[in-house]
């Protein structure tokens, strides 16, 4: 089966996405600097995939810095040209709060390694790339559910953000220099909601090194009695119960929304693309707390506190574009979500450690 290179494959959306292209038996290749991550969780990834009877797992991690072209090229020397058949391009700094501190370190990161995969996907004869966007790209949007031709780059609060909007900049600059060519290139944006969950077993999910930045690891910390309370940002926004609402995606969804865009580009190829990676629903920071409570039997205490600056009332999705173009729709609801989750942050107290 063809080879698939997924840049930043070990962190918490890549190692997902491994087990779903595993399972359709893709040959995969992780490059990781393993500054986000660990490699425990491929050996997890390894084992998920013996637990699901996968046969013949062809997976291997090269750890390395993209932003050094030249150790970044062995991974593609390795298999020389049309050794890929795609990327999936997931490497990248993605702290919103680091982003603001530190936003030269995010620009340098996440742009040399995008510019230097495309260099060397272009040297070695790959032409298709799947990025891992993100909703943060639409800004503060007023009107929802948010669509694929919603405005973008407007009101975007943070350099991390900025850096996702960039990037589909060069990826649809490249494509367009490219569509001329006899294998013109094809480029498929997926724009993550907001990404939570589990694979079910338990034996990957989300570490965030140090506080974590995102609703859902800190409300299954607080389960699990690794932090005392969770600080809800708000509760003085215009939406049900005052606290914010946001589009929870599963990460098995998402991680099968890679697949549907690998698949995609077999189909229609030579096309930059964007799609919404989300479930349509909006759920506030209330019901997120209540539904973990029911999922991991635990009460979650919390504290209302003042509004985290950048924040916005309401965003969710409108996710009809990937179902129609890639008959992909997520699947799994608030309680699997919760459930997955439960079954990961029980399971790992202190994450891959
Ligand atoms: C969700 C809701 C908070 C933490 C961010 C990034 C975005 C994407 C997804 C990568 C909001 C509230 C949160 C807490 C809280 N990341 N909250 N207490 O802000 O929608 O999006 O993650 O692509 O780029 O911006 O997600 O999980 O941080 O917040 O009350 O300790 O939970 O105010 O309403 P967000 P989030």
């Amino acid at each position: 089966m063809p080879r698939v290179l997924l840049t930043g494959g070990c962190g918490f959306i890549g190692t997902h996405t491994v087990v779903v292209l595993l399972r359709s038996g893709y040959s995969i290749t992780v490059v990781d600097n393993l500054i986000n991550s660990s490699l425990k969780s491929i050996e997890r990834v390894r084992e998920i995939a013996k637990d699901e009877g996968i046969e013949n797992v062809d997976l291997e991690v090269e750890v390395c810095d993209m932003c050094d072209l030249d150790a970044f090229e062995k991974v593609f020397s390795k298999y020389g040209p049309s050794g890929f058949l795609s990327c999936i391009h997931f490497a990248g700094l993605k702290a919103v709060g680091e982003s603001m501190s530190l936003p030269l370190l995010y620009y340098q990161n996440n742009l040399i390694n995008t510019m230097n995969l495309l260099t060397l996907m272009e040297k070695y004869s790959c032409h298709r790339i799947v990025f891992s966007s993100s909703a943060t790209v639409y800004g503060a949007a007023e009107v929802m559910p948010i669509t694929e031709s919603t405005r973008v780059g407007e009101g975007i609060t943070n350099a991390y953000g900025r850096t996702k909007y960039m990037i589909e900049g060069i990826l649809g600059d490249f494509q367009k220099s490219k569509e001329k060519n006899e294998t013109p290139w094809s480029v498929t944006i997926l724009r993550y909601f907001n990404p939570v969950g589990a694979h079910p077993s338990g034996k990957i999910g989300e570490d965030p090194s140090g506080p974590p930045n995102n609703l859902m690891p800190y409300v299954s910390q607080v389960a699990v009695g690794r932090r005392e309370f969770l600080s809800v940002f708000g509760n003085d926004y215009d939406t049900p119960d005052g606290t914010g609402v946001r589009d929870y995606i599963h990460v098995m969804d998402l991680a099968e929304g890679h697949l549907s865009a690998i698949k995609f580009m077999d189909k229609k190829p030579g096309v930059y693309e964007v799609f919404n990676l989300g479930t349509g629903n909006g759920y506030s920071v209330l019901d997120m707390v209540r539904a973990m409570e029911k999922a991991s039997g635990r009460k979650i205490e919390y504290k209302i506190v003042e509004r985290r600056p950048g924040d916005i009332a309401t965003c969710y999705a409108n996710a009809v574009k990937a179902k129609e173009e890639m008959g992909w729709e997520a699947k799994l609801g608030l309680n699997e979500m919760c459930r997955d989750l439960w079954a990961w942050q029980s399971n790992n107290p202190k994450g891959f450690e």
